[in-house]
């Protein structure tokens, strides 16, 4: 089957907690993986002095390869991880340069997983990606909160990413 999704991984462990749910829905739905945390991607600044580094390749490969765009983040002081918050801040290098590649986002869907430590999630989470696929011109899909008990996803949670890989096929929430 042709992959159109990826799953980005933005934890600053590569085999940690995330990983584990990364692993799971990764099977289930045959998607690529990208793990942050094994490249050099500096934070965005206004003079583009971190053009060369790993960002620039990666995200025009995404831009051009995949529909679905599933960011997997653990809970790190109630929001996103810092490897996905300066991953997101340096989509902007693609709105001020080489600006086809920032378009190619639009009409795309994004997914958002996060890993916490427990079942709780604060609200407030899902507003920056759905507010940045909206600024971006992507569909926002939803966003399902997984959380490991002893070193292992409980049922609850394959169930809960077992029905959220359903409704990425389905239409795009309005938001
Ligand atoms: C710096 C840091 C901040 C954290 N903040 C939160 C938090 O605000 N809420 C929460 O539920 N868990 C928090 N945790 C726990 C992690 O979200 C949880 O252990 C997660 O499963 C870790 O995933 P990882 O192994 O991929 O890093 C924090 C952990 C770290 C290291």
């Amino acid at each position: 089957m042709k992959t159109t999704g990826v799953i980005i991984q933005a934890s600053s462990r590569s085999k940690g907690n995330t990983e584990k749910v990364v692993a799971f829905f990764q099977q289930q739905t045959g998607f690529d993986v990208i793990d942050l945390n094994t490249k050099n991607i500096g934070h965005f600044d206004y003079e583009f002095n971190n053009k060369d580094d790993d960002f620039n390749a990666l995200f025009k490969q995404i831009a051009k390869k995949y529909k679905t765009i599933v960011f997997a983040t653990p809970i790190y002081w109630y929001t996103m991880s810092g490897l996905l918050k300066v991953f997101l801040d340096r989509i902007s290098d693609f709105l001020f340069n080489e600006k086809e590649y920032g378009r190619m986002l639009r009409g795309k869907k994004m997914a958002v997983i996060s890993c916490g430590s427990d079942d709780e999630i604060f609200e407030g989470f899902t507003m920056p990606f759905k507010e940045s696929s909206n600024y971006l011109g992507m569909h926002f899909l939803g966003h399902v909160h997984t959380w490991i008990e002893n070193d292992s996803i409980p049922e609850l949670v394959k169930t809960r990413v077992n029905e959220f890989i359903l409704q990425l096929n389905k239409k795009p929430i309005i938001n």
